[in-house]
């Protein structure tokens, strides 16, 4: 049984709502909107169910500006949702992370939080090893600090269909609500089901003499601002290259982007943000599955009473054709939310009905196989349904998701390319179950690119810099241990820049091992002329490379680890770091269990014991993952 929470009584809630109302504060950690997305339709769903609820949406990292007023201002929560979305190697999303940081470290077990009442729904994907970590640990420790916990915790699993998952807890929600929010009296039928509306946004079309604001797009920099996710910096590439060599018939690109003058800064070891845009190809396919022309001049509002989980308007007025290359993302495959939107604005009848099925509890399997299966862009679907024709106000509100921004390891030290973020990307591109060839939004932007040294207008896209851990001791004498196959390769050629760096100014350099692995010397072995260089500079002490499709048998960088096991470990356990970076579901799973075998024979302990050894590694910060 459920404490009824107590009443709003503060002055800031009090101004809000009134007598008798009942604050309800959903959170949300996001990194690509789906959580922000549920906690806006639950905030929605609690509003339209139950009269008394004050609801309020809240972005972890707006809660408060710094740490000393989480206590204050949680104390003050009596009900409370948490949408949690669990990201990387099992890490808090950006948004999440100073509170995450705070809450689960600066905290005793207690009852200080005896007051609230909570229910937290994590997403994730079960593919991963520390799946729905986040909202785990939340939960738990939501209830160990004497909060009450409303529902159990619901685990999203994106590898299947997360929104299913996401409804099915919220089927839990309610009856549990209603002893909580619904006085005896209240008349409100609590069986009614809910159906939530699908938002638009207010479209205005300007005439061709407008003056579009794209331009101010372009220079964004401003030698002192702060960039990050929401406020990026339009830079130019200023180098392109393929690495891959011509025997290859896949494709890896070296990108420079010039950050000279803009006040980007970064560290070695750092991410990048990159904001690209869809190639011309898919927008016009979806201009004209849209049935507008691209040189349509508008703009967006979001005046109007907007249901559910509306990103922000994208800034206006723009043509249709930079709409849909920078805001759309058109070749994920949809939820279901879109499919009922598309339904909603269908000529024909009989799709209707067939969208509304896919989207139903009874299409779950049709769904799963015609959508996620199958991988059938948004694009592929409206294609099937010819007769969906969207509004442009639907289309950006509920139907195509805010294109994200992609994340690379810089592959540069600013020790070496002060006014260069490096990037070294794989080129996704293959054949979909449909016989579709998929091309990945980012990647085939920056095969496209064109770069300074090869003309005047040359690509450029915004991008901001996000802080990572992934950093070389402090101590340049420290042993390491590196491992990255195929891209995985990026931060460690920033490592060794820097270390060149360092050598040059006369630091004394420990012991670098490096472990890269591709298939095949002949095609791609990227960077394989600076590796070679960095060795011959003693940056890198021994270069072991794994060639998985060269000889009989597959040859990986954790088969060469363990041919090396003496030396990797004695190398650790002198106090070195390991490094690993690149797939997390495969290569570094393996890795990691590579790891523990190494552990349990050179220490001569057993499973658990290798188990506690690996664990104190990470706890110290020298196992280091940089993972995706
Ligand atoms: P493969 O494609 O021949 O299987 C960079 O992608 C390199 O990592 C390739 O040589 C690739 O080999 C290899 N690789 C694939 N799966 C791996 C795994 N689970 N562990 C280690 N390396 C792997």
């Amino acid at each position: 049984v459920v404490a009824k929470p107590f009443k709003v009584d503060d002055e800031e809630d009090e101004a809000e709502g009134g007598e008798g109302k009942v604050k309800v504060t959903v959170f949300y950690g996001t990194q690509t909107g789906t959580a922000e997305g549920f906690a806006k339709s639950l905030a929605e769903e609690i509003k339209a169910r139950y009269e008394k609820a004050i609801v309020k949406v809240v972005d972890l990292d707006d809660y408060a500006a710094d740490d000393d007023q989480y206590e204050q201002k949680l104390k003050k929560e009596t009900l409370a949702f948490f949408m949690l979305a669990t990201y990387g190697d099992g890490e808090p999303t950006d948004n999440a992370a100073r509170f995450y940081k705070w809450f689960t470290e600066g905290n005793e077990k207690g009852t200080w939080l005896q007051h609230l009442t909570y229910g937290v729904f994590s997403l994730g994907n079960r593919q991963y090893e520390h799946f729905n970590k986040i909202g785990k640990v939340v939960d738990e420790q939501l209830n160990e600090q004497g909060a009450k916990r409303l529902v159990p915790v619901g685990l999203g699993d994106d590898d299947q269909c997360i929104e299913d998952d996401f409804a099915a807890w919220r089927e839990n929600v309610w009856p549990e609500l209603d002893l909580v929010l619904r006085d005896e009296d209240d008349t409100n039928t609590a069986s009614t089901p809910y159906t939530a509306a699908i938002p638009e946004y207010r479209v205005v079309v300007h005439d061709a003499n407008t003056t579009s604001c794209e331009e101010k797009y372009l220079n964004m920099a401003n030698g002192n601002a702060s960039y990050d996710i929401h406020h990026p910096c339009r830079v130019n590439v200023a180098v392109q290259r393929e690495l891959h060599k011509h025997e290859s018939d896949r494709s890896c690109i070296h990108l420079e982007f010039d950050i000279q003058g803009t006040g980007i800064i970064y560290e070695t070891g750092d991410h990048v943000g990159v904001y690209a845009e869809n190639s011309d190809e898919t927008v016009e396919e979806a201009a004209k599955l849209l049935g507008q022309p691209l040189d349509l001049l508008f703009s967006i509002h979001a005046d109007k009473s907007l249901g559910g989980s509306v990103p922000p308007p994208f800034p206006g007025p723009c043509s249709l054709r930079t709409a849909l290359a920078r805001y759309a993302d058109l070749l994920t495959p949809p939820r279901k939310a879109p499919l009922v939107a598309l339904a909603a604005h269908t000529a024909e009848p009989s799709e209707g009905e067939r969208l509304k099925f896919l989207s139903s509890p009874q299409g779950k399997d049709d769904y799963s196989q015609w959508v996620v299966a199958s991988q059938r862009s948004l694009l592929e679907v409206m294609a099937e349904f010819p007769s969906a024709k969207p509004p442009l106000g639907v289309f950006f509100a509920a139907i195509a998701p805010r294109l994200q921004p992609r994340y690379y390891s810089i592959s540069s030290s600013p020790r070496f390319a002060l006014n260069r973020v490096h990037v070294t990307c794989a080129i996704v591109y293959g054949p979909t179950p449909t016989g579709r060839i998929h091309k990945g939004v980012c990647s085939t932007w920056m095969k496209n690119a064109v770069p300074q040294e090869k003309g005047h207008d040359c690509s450029s896209a915004p991008i901001f810099i996000r802080t990572s851990n992934f950093k070389l001791p402090a101590d340049s004498s420290i042993p390491i241990v590196m491992v990255g196959p195929g891209t995985g390769l990026a931060p460690f050629r920033g490592f060794l820049q820097e270390r060149l760096a360092l050598k040059e100014d006369g630091v004394q350099l420990g012991p670098a091992l490096m472990f890269f692995g591709c298939r095949n010397r002949r095609m791609d072995f990227i960077y394989e002329d600076e590796l070679n260089n960095f060795v011959c500079q003693g940056v890198v002490s021994e270069l072991v490379v794994a060639f998985s499709r060269e000889g009989p048998q597959k040859e990986y960088v954790q088969h060469k680890i363990k041919e090396k096991a003496a030396q990797v470990w004695s190398l650790i356990s002198q106090g070195g770091y390991l490094y690993v970076c690149g797939d997390a579901k495969g290569m570094a799973r393996d890795v990691h269990r590579m790891l523990h075998t190494i552990v349990e024979e050179q220490e001569n302990v057993n499973s658990t014991k290798a188990e506690a050894i690996v664990k104190k590694l990470q706890m110290d910060g020298r196992y280091l993952r940089d993972v995706w």
